[in-house]
């Protein structure tokens, strides 16, 4: 009698919250066949995933090619640890539509976790369209995660977004780690990762190739940890575009580094339009930072203004202060590999410039300053302007 109850406790104590449940999305319907629309199937797992009562629920995605049409997976969940455990892929219609702006959302979730996978989000007809005439539609962000938890995207790959490759927007807690962003040179908007409204982000040993940023950091992101991370082609990593509107919430605590760029436009960039705003940019470390032909290694500008439109006086409003720039080394595409064009009226403060080494061919490379104030220490190459 004893021994039975003891068994029974030790079946609650051990058993009952080691609870998982698994849901194949094949046996919701879901064919590996790169035609079948599985789109239902994936909802309805999400569904028996979401309402489950188990301490965790997992969606799983055996190999093959399953064509996906735009999802969105709505939270809150009974359970606060969902995983996707993916060894296929995921395609987009080839077509592309003009009435999403995403192709797989997640809202209001908490605790899910996203490990491998392949999401091809097919972008080359919009491309096409973009890049020969106007008048197409915007195109849809791949893999986006809004208002949102304790996420995780471990090892998947995302290539041929029609717009954005990933984005995390209102988040708390993300970790972003061992993925792989590909699309080409000249694809156009097809940013790798956009960070904005979020805090407690981190993205770590990851690639991206895309024909705009590598990663952009966007209002409202605060305590923001990249390291490990190679971009280019692209735009590269950019705090910005920044101060578009009256209102708008600033960027600080951002660390970057250990990053490599490869014959992108930008290495490290902070970008402001060049109009009234209540935005900042502060406490920001860029550290160990190798360039190989870039065209802008270092790069802070606060003119932004495509158009020339609504950038009355051209003087931005952001504050940008406590920059510093520590062992960023290699080679510049242009002469000036460092450029700090900040604005009239709200000039960048405290820029520090430590042990830099940047080259342009067998010319000296040269440093441009306006409005700028700071210091520089160690071995600074070109000579500081600060
Ligand atoms: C800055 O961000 C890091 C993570 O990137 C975090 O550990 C640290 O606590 C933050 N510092 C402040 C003052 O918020």
């Amino acid at each position: 009698m004893y021994y039975y109850s003891l068994l029974l406790l030790l079946h609650f104590i051990i058993i009952v919250p080691l609870v998982q449940s698994s849901f194949n999305i094949v046996s919701y319907g879901a064919k590996p066949d790169g035609q079948t629309d599985s789109s239902e199937s994936l909802t309805s797992a999400w569904h028996a995933a979401c309402t489950s009562t188990s301490s965790s629920s997992t969606i799983y995605v055996p190999a093959g090619t399953f064509l996906l049409k735009p999802v969105t997976f709505n939270g809150p969940c009974n359970t606060n640890h969902i995983i996707f455990q993916i060894d296929g892929t995921f395609i987009a219609s080839s077509s592309y539509s003009s009435k999403t702006q995403e192709w797989i959302m997640f809202e209001h979730v908490n605790g899910v976790s996203i490990f491998g996978g392949t999401f091809d989000g097919r972008g080359q007809s919009l491309w096409s369209c973009k890049n020969s005439h106007g008048g197409c539609p915007d195109g849809a962000t791949s893999l986006k995660f809004s208002n949102s938890k304790n996420i995780m995207m471990s090892g998947l790959s995302s290539m041929n977004s029609e717009l954005y490759h990933i984005v995390i927007n209102g988040c708390e807690g993300v970790k972003v780690q061992g993925v792989r962003i590909n699309a080409p040179g000249n694809s156009p908007n097809t940013d790798g990762i956009h960070v904005q409204m979020s805090n407690d982000v981190t993205i770590t040993s990851t690639g991206i190739r895309t024909g705009d940023d590598c990663i952009s950091i966007g209002p409202g992101t605060s305590s923001l940890w990249i390291e490990g991370v190679s971009c280019g082609p692209g735009h590269g990593i950019s705090i910005g575009s920044l101060g578009k509107e009256d209102e708008e919430d600033g960027v600080q605590n951002v660390t970057v580094r250990n990053t490599v760029f490869k014959g992108s436009q930008n290495g490290l960039r902070i970008k402001t339009w060049g109009r009234p705003s209540t935005s900042f940019v502060k406490d920001i470390m860029f550290e160990h930072a190798t360039m190989q032909n870039v065209q802008n290694p270092i790069i802070i500008n606060q003119n932004y203004c495509p158009g020339e439109h609504h950038c009355p006086g051209q003087n931005s409003g952001v504050k940008i202060s406590g920059v510093t720039y520590n062992d960023i080394q290699g080679s510049s595409a242009t002469q000036v590999a460092v450029d700090f064009d900040c604005s009239g009226s709200n000039p960048c403060s405290g820029i520090g410039l430590e042990d830099i080494k940047l080259t342009y061919g067998n010319s000296p490379a040269k440093a441009s300053c306006i409005n700028a104030d700071g210091s520089a220490s160690g071995f600074v190459v070109p000579p500081s302007c600060l």
